[in-house]
């Protein structure tokens, strides 16, 4: 492990622990290190430096897109699951962190509670990132965010619709309101809301709640939506698909935003259910933008967490 020119360890846990301004240099940067990605030009920043990917939770992009980023900017990757590590042992968490911290220079945790990536950090030499837990999915909203940016300009003042449930997507978009200033309209059938304390944000000024998914896209400039079920909560699947049968977001509900909204989805979609396929599959999605760029704002957040600014 490289000691030498480290900053002060910083975690990336949520979206709240960076700050508008640290934000502001990652978009820039990410849209450096596209560019640059796109050009075949080099961008080994993170020579001789080491990942570690551990996965409690299945994932295609959060994989993908980490791995493929630090082997682009120099670096090496190990991936471990709970199946195939001491953690799906009952090891504690503790004793992995300290252990694996002294062999990488960061860390990635996909898990379950918010509660287990803390710990992990608070054992941890070494920066450690969420990359998503039952709370929060901050990565990517800082790539659905930089997304935004490369097709609007700033995501200031403006208002994104969340149509669906008040999970860990719906959370982080809610963080990244009260810090960069804009509104989410928020529609979620009942007993599937978003909490302001799980959300981990200071007041309510930042969103509205909408009970029709309809009304929460009016004049939106932004609609996104999410799975029905989330991992770890499918032994509701049933009682989900009947409460979430009016929250598919479907072209009427496009044409309630403005005329010029773009519709996300976190992906992996489930089209007839959360989202229609002409609006997934039409001319007002980004969704291969987003889950493209969640490399390049990764890489992004990986040299920043590891270098500071450069
Ligand atoms: N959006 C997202 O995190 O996708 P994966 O579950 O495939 O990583
Ligand atoms: N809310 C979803 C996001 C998947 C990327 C989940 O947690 O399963």
């Amino acid at each position: 492990m490289n000691q030498a020119a480290k900053p002060k360890l910083q975690h990336y846990l949520q979206f709240s622990d960076l700050s508008a301004d640290d934000y502001a240099y990652l978009f820039m940067r990410a849209a450096l290190i596209k560019k640059k990605f796109k050009t075949y030009e080099k961008h080994h920043s993170l020579a001789d430096r080491t990942l570690a990917l551990i996965f409690e939770k299945a994932s295609t992009r959060t994989r993908v897109s980490f791995e493929a980023g630090m082997y682009q900017m120099g670096g090496s990757v190990v991936h471990l699951t709970t199946g195939d590590s001491q953690l799906g042992r009952a090891e504690p968490i503790e004793d992995s962190a300290k252990v694996i911290s002294r062999m990488v220079d960061l860390v990635m945790i996909r898990t379950f509670g918010q509660d287990k990536i803390e710990s992990f950090a608070e054992h941890s030499r070494v920066p450690v990132i969420n990359g998503l837990t039952n709370e929060f999915h901050p990565c990517q909203i800082l790539a659905d965010i930089f997304t935004y940016i490369e097709h609007r300009g700033s995501i200031q003042g403006k208002t994104v619709a969340w149509v669906g449930d008040g999970n860990n997507m719906a959370n982080t978009w809610l963080q990244a309101s009260e810090l960069l200033g804009f509104k989410v309209n928020v529609s979620t059938p009942t007993g599937y809301g978003v909490d302001q304390s799980i959300a981990g944000i200071r007041s309510s000024d930042s969103y509205q709640v909408f009970k029709d998914p309809m009304q929460a896209c009016r004049g939106a400039d932004l609609v996104t939506t999410d799975v029905w079920t989330s991992m770890g909560y499918e032994a509701e699947n049933e009682a989900r698909r009947k409460a979430f049968a009016e929250w598919r977001v479907d072209a009427d509900m496009m044409r309630a935003a403005k005329p010029d909204a773009l519709f996300m989805h976190c992906l992996p979609a489930h089209r007839g259910e959360e989202v229609d396929a002409d609006v997934i599959d039409g001319p007002q999605s980004v969704v291969w933008d987003e889950a493209e760029n969640r490399m390049h704002a990764q890489k992004a957040l990986m040299e920043f967490l590891l270098l500071g600014r450069l």
